[in-house]
């Protein structure tokens, strides 16, 4: 199986940035721990800031890879262009989030993307994304 995890805007920043919210792990680290308890799972990883860069990488990935794990950041919150390239690929989407977005603040609450993806898993922290891959699987 292919998947590949795609992270938006200022999820570089994991194990520096908010650590309450967000935890002390680097996203590089999490990978490499990931890869070696899933090693006949090939996992790809692509982290951008800018919006553009997040859907061109949808449309590469979505005709190729069997599942997209999808943490969109704030533009989860925004973007009715990524919501629009998830509904044009093929690749099911999963969306996820570390934090439980529903217990934050209101504007946390809506998501444009949850509609065009496969399911949401969400609050978990870094684990999110280990249960979108296993849903994969
Ligand atoms: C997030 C939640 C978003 O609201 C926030 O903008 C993020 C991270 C999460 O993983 O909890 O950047 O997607």
């Amino acid at each position: 199986m292919k998947l590949l995890i795609i992270n938006g805007p200022n999820l570089n920043l994991l194990g520096v940035r908010e650590k309450s919210i967000y935890g002390e792990t680097s996203f590089d680290a999490y990978m490499e721990a990931l890869r070696r308890e899933y090693p006949d799972v090939a996992i790809g990883y692509f982290q951008s800031n800018i919006e553009g860069e997040l859907i061109d990488k949808l449309h590469e990935a979505g005709f190729s890879y069997d599942g997209i794990i999808l943490n969109a950041g704030a533009y989860t919150h925004t973007s009715i262009a990524i919501a629009d390239a998830i509904a044009a690929i093929e690749t099911p989407v999963i969306e996820v989030h570390i934090s439980n977005t529903a217990k934050r603040e209101e504007f946390r609450h809506k998501s444009y993307l949850t509609a065009v993806c496969r399911g949401v898993i969400t609050g978990f922290g870094l684990k999110s994304y280990e249960l979108a891959l296993r849903a994969f699987l």
